[in-house]
């Protein structure tokens, strides 16, 4: 039998969206071929905390926890990855004091969304430490979490993206009264205001007018530095997965189907909460032609970020004119048991399981690519 791949799966974060990627990592550790790959869980807290494996593994569920190799459960000291590429392993925190262990890492798959995970900055650790991991590499991670960077570079690719404008939270406090002129000059009413970098709708409100613009532009403010305003649009909502490096595929359209009038958007609650008034239907019910359209523009987005790995594509739909719009790209999608990633490539033909097989050797790939890179002259 050929040795196991030590496969580190962090997860948790500094991000509102701790939770969720809880969530995903238990997904994850329930679809992963454990024939071919032991786990090491490595969680990190709200604050920034890493974690033992054991207390790691103690935030999941029972039956993913089961599901991990002994030797997680004996492993209590807090352990990390450092930035330097002699250490291809985790170092111990506390215990016996700092220091290197014996447990290598082969690859990691950051399963970490939003904040600290999605943004670039753990992928940038990765880089520093030279192991090989999961998703896109720093600049298409942070292009990605930057919803007004990520609309700049989709238009220079020539998709088609929403009206909207952006300022920093420093602008708004200073002059609210220009902003508000700005937003009813350049968007109009309804709206919708969001922090540039966050996602699963944190942050997110639709203000119908002057009055409660304020309140959705403070609230998103209160989450970052930078504020993006949308004109609403009434649309459906569809998205695609993308997998691959250099010539990445993309599977069948999904949709989510709003059963109900009081989800009136896809909030944090619609999306992980099976509040049964949102439905996420695979295939998307469209024509064969727009089918085809929309995997070709997922797969032209995931190109204009320079993406690896994986993303999800989220398109707006208008109901008026049928025109395809794309709304975001996420280079560390929703991988629960809702959510719409491992949905769209099972009904495409390819398991999660699969799926996680494809994602690591995307990671060896994309890892040799870049080790025939000189960094001497
Ligand atoms: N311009 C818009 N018009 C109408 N609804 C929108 C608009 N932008 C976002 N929404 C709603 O808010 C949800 C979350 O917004 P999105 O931009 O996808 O942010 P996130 O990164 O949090 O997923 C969308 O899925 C959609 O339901
Ligand atoms: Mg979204």
């Amino acid at each position: 039998m050929t040795k196991k791949l030590h496969v580190g799966i962090i997860f948790g974060g500094r991000s509102g969206e701790h939770e969720v990627s809880i969530r995903s990592a238990n997904s994850v550790i329930e679809a992963i071929d454990r024939d071919r790959y032991e786990v090491i869980p490595l969680a990190i807290t709200k604050e920034g905390h890493w974690l033992s494996p054991s207390d790691s593994a103690s935030l999941l569920p029972e039956y993913a926890r089961n599901l991990l190799p002994p030797t997680v459960k004996g492993s209590g000291e807090a352990l990390t990855i450092v930035g330097d590429p002699s250490h291809a392993g985790l170092f111990r925190l506390e215990g016996n004091g700092p220091g290197a262990t014996n447990q290598k890492l082969d690859v990691v798959f950051p399963v970490l969304h939003g904040t600290f995970g999605e943004d670039g900055t753990i992928q940038g650790l990765l880089e520093m430490a030279g192991i090989p991991y999961v998703g896109c590499g720093v600049l298409a991670s942070s292009c990605g979490m930057d919803k007004v960077t990520m609309k700049t570079l989709f238009r220079q690719a020539g998709l088609p993206i929403c009206k909207h404008i952006w300022f920093l939270r420093g602008e708004w406090e200073r002059d609210p009264e220009a902003i508000k002129v700005r937003v009813a000059r350049e968007i109009g009413f309804p709206c919708f205001a969001k922090p540039a970098n966050l996602g699963s709708s944190v942050g997110i409100s639709r203000a119908d007018d002057e009055q409660s613009l304020k309140g959705a532009i403070d609230l998103a403010a209160s989450y970052d530095r930078k504020v993006i305003v949308e004109e609403a649009l009434n649309m459906r909502e569809i998205e695609c997965a993308v997998l691959g490096n250099d010539e990445p595929e993309a599977s069948l359209p999904g949709e989510y189907v709003i059963l109900e009038a009081q989800a009136a958007f896809l909030d944090y609650t619609e999306k992980y909460s099976n509040t049964g008034r949102v439905e996420f239907v695979v295939p998307a019910q469209v024509s064969a032609k727009l089918s085809s359209e929309i995997r070709r523009m997922a797969v032209k987005a995931f190109k204009a970020v320079d993406g690896a790995g994986l993303a999800r594509v989220d398109f707006f739909l208008l109901r008026d004119t049928n025109k395809l719009l794309i709304n975001e790209l996420n280079t560390l999608p929703g991988l629960t048991d809702v959510s719409g990633f491992p949905k769209m490539w099972t009904a495409t033909g390819l398991p999660f399981g699969k799926v996680i097989d494809r994602l690591i050797e995307l990671a060896f790939e994309r890892h040799v690519d870049k080790s025939r890179n000189l960094t001497t002259r």
